[in-house]
């Protein structure tokens, strides 16, 4: 019996993530790209009406992605940063159309400008933050919270108990960070944290009050 090659492409693609993973563990971060329901609980953080561009960094095979778009995310307001070539590569064919700059989220400024893409309103990152060393952790979400208005969002999902986000660069960058959800059926089992400028919370504070 033939069988239908749009089955197959999942299952390609996550033994593209399993290969990329035994290349470079660190880099990569987890053995199987995100679940659908840690997608979904992703991108359910973002508001698809708002103005404004969603960046996301680390896209790995595009599951994120995929749920940014479900979620009704437009596919031009989106721009995916991946530093493996392999990955960018796959992502631009699976979703044609979709801006995807092959660097690393380090540069994220440098990136943006480069490419002409902003106002930001969101970053959504599937990068293995625990896995990266903390200066480049720190220099990552300084160029993400940079980019982001004062009411823009970080989103980042993990594996951890606690905050992706060390407390020491949540001070020091003055974030307030959050748990959005916790993913039980994801494997493992993650959740979701998003962060905002402290200076964001307290704008919001004083226009409610
Ligand atoms: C845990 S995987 C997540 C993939 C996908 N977002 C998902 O949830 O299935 C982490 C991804 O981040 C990418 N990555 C790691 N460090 C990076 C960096 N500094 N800049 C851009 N991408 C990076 C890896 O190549 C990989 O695709």
């Amino acid at each position: 019996m033939p069988v239908d090659p749009k089955r197959l492409a999942p299952l390609r693609r996550n033994l593209s993530f399993l290969r990329r993973w035994l290349r470079n563990p660190k880099a990569v971060g987890a053995v199987a790209p995100s679940g659908r329901s840690l997608a979904s609980a992703m991108a359910a953080e973002i508001d698809p009406q708002a103005p404004g561009w969603v960046i996301e960094l680390g896209g790995g095979t595009g599951n994120i992605t995929a749920a940014l778009l479900e979620a009704g995310v437009p596919l031009q307001d989106i721009a995916v940063v991946e530093r493996d070539p392999t990955f960018a590569k796959l992502i631009a064919g699976r979703f044609p159309g979709l801006r995807v700059l092959q660097g690393d989220a380090a540069e994220l400024r440098r990136l943006l400008r480069e490419a002409g893409i902003g106002p930001v309103k969101a970053v959504v990152s599937g990068l293995p933050l625990l896995s990266i060393p903390e200066r480049s952790c720190l220099r990552i979400i300084s160029e993400a919270m940079e980019v982001l208005g004062d009411e823009g969002i970080l989103v980042q999902f993990t594996y951890s108990p606690t905050s992706p986000v060390s407390r020491r660069i949540s001070s020091r960058l003055g974030l307030q960070g959050q748990r959005a959800s916790w993913v039980v059926d994801n494997i493992p089992p993650a959740s979701v944290w998003r962060y905002r400028a402290e200076r964001a919370g307290k704008l919001l504070q004083k226009r409610s009050a």
